[in-house]
């Protein structure tokens, strides 16, 4: 470990680390970064998804230039500034009837979803909100209030209920998976959580940092209509899995719900900082200075957030998200069919888990396994992370740029890393300085 990333260690702050290896850029392009030690990377985490068009697109560039050129202010809090008000236009038609009323824009899928959790409570005087075991909303007091992710280190808020996620996988199929999670929830109904007191229920249409857990056919179908007989409302939280990178625009379009809140982030300033939050009047415009943070709203991010979406379009990333993610997902299946670790392969478009186990059988999860093998690939040129309440779960959100050579090219390094890992040949003593999560 030398050069750059031995000198952040003397002047950063650890504690918005994340590592899982000693990497340490200084530029990129595409689906590439470039480290400084001059190596070439394929990026298959896009920074968790945050580069969606990939690295140093021109289309981002030349919005930010634009928008830094004639500069409309630095923040939509005391003045409208057009690239937010032509963004909020955008989202509008971007969502289902019931969600297009307002548009609150933010820097993170944290202060959005922190946000949400508080105007929800405060517009319906509903006390209590509903959200999934392993569910990441965020980083912030009032975002991790309402998430159910193990490795957070914050206090879940009070009226907080958690209600299992289904996990196909370890449940031995999507149905039993589905029952159970839903008698789960009847029977909360049916004894101690009143509905009428619940003002939302957060879900993630792909549960991301719990596992890349992909929810049954008709789960969420159902979970909407037990919402709609409570007048509970359902926030999708789209900051992961949204913006196309499932192959549609929104997520929660592959579970046929229409949401009443939808929450983006991550991918929608393209790697800039912002974030919205998109539903009915009501609820929106429940009261001024409610939820602001000084440059919420400043020109050069939406600029940026505008030109994703029209890249996004234009280019039809959704469609290409559908078909490269199809092709990586074929080529995961195929190096499954070498390695034993590999318990099972999902996802949606380019979000997809691969869940290492230590036997197919008890599916044991394989948590040092996949520490060492985030670490090989990294070794071998392919940025890849884990996710999931057990810590055995690679997570591919590449850019949506990817092409489908560049697919293969980082499953056959994944493919080289898993063979290395299974025969011993990776030096376990280097994972000492990457806790991961
Ligand atoms: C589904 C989901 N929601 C919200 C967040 C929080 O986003 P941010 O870290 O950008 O604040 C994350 C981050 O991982 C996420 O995956």
């Amino acid at each position: 470990m030398a050069g750059l990333y031995a000198r952040e260690s003397r002047s950063v702050s650890k504690m918005a680390h994340l590592r899982f290896f000693p990497q340490a850029v200084v530029g990129g392009s595409g689906a590439y970064l470039t480290g400084d030690d001059g190596r070439r990377l394929l990026d298959f985490s896009a920074s968790w998804g945050a580069a969606s068009l990939g690295h140093a697109h021109p289309a981002l560039r030349d919005a930010v230039n634009r928008a830094l050129r004639d500069q409309a202010g630095a923040s939509y809090l005391s003045s409208a500034n057009e690239p937010c008000v032509l963004l909020a236009e955008k989202l509008l038609s971007l969502v289902p009837e019931r969600a297009r009323g307002r548009v609150w824009f933010g820097h993170s899928g944290s202060d959005a979803n922190e946000t949400v959790a508080r105007v929800v409570v405060a517009a319906t005087g509903r006390p209590r909100l509903l959200a999934f075991e392993g569910a990441y909303h965020g980083g912030t007091v009032g975002s991790m209030a309402v998430s159910g992710h193990p490795a957070q280190q914050g206090a879940r808020a009070a009226g907080l209920t958690l209600v299992p996620y289904p996990n196909s996988y370890a449940a031995g199929g999507p149905e039993a998976a589905k029952a159970a999670a839903l008698a789960h929830i009847e029977q909360l109904f049916a004894t101690v959580l009143p509905p009428e007191e619940v003002a939302a229920f957060f879900i993630e249409p792909i549960q991301s940092d719990g596992g890349m857990l992909v929810p049954p056919d008709g789960f969420f179908q159902a979970v909407e209509a037990i919402c709609r007989k409570h007048g509970i409302l359902v926030v999708s939280d789209e900051v992961k899995v949204g913006l196309g990178r499932t192959g549609r625009f929104n997520a929660f379009e592959h579970s046929g719900i229409e949401p009443d809140i939808v929450v983006y982030g991550k991918g929608l300033g393209g790697g800039l900082p912002i974030s919205a939050v998109v539903g009915p009047e009501a609820i929106m415009n429940h009261a001024v200075a409610f939820s602001l943070q000084t440059v919420h709203g400043n020109p050069v991010c939406a600029a940026a957030a505008l030109a994703v979406l029209e890249t996004i379009e234009h280019d039809h990333l959704a469609e290409n998200a559908a078909s490269t993610g199809q092709a990586l997902r074929e080529a995961l299946q195929g190096v499954a069919a070498r390695h034993a670790l590999i318990g099972d392969v999902r996802g949606r478009g380019l979000a997809l888990g691969v869940e290492l186990v230590v036997d197919r059988a008890t599916r044991e999860p394989a948590a040092r396994q996949t520490a060492l093998a985030v670490l090989r690939a990294f070794q071998l040129g392919l940025v890849v992370y884990y996710v999931g309440v057990n810590s055995n779960v690679l997570e591919f959100t590449p850019p949506l740029t990817l092409t489908k050579s560049q697919a293969l090219e980082g499953a056959a390094l994944l493919d080289e890393a898993l063979a290395d890992v299974a025969a011993g040949r990776v030096d376990e003593t280097l994972l000492a300085d990457f806790a991961g999560w």
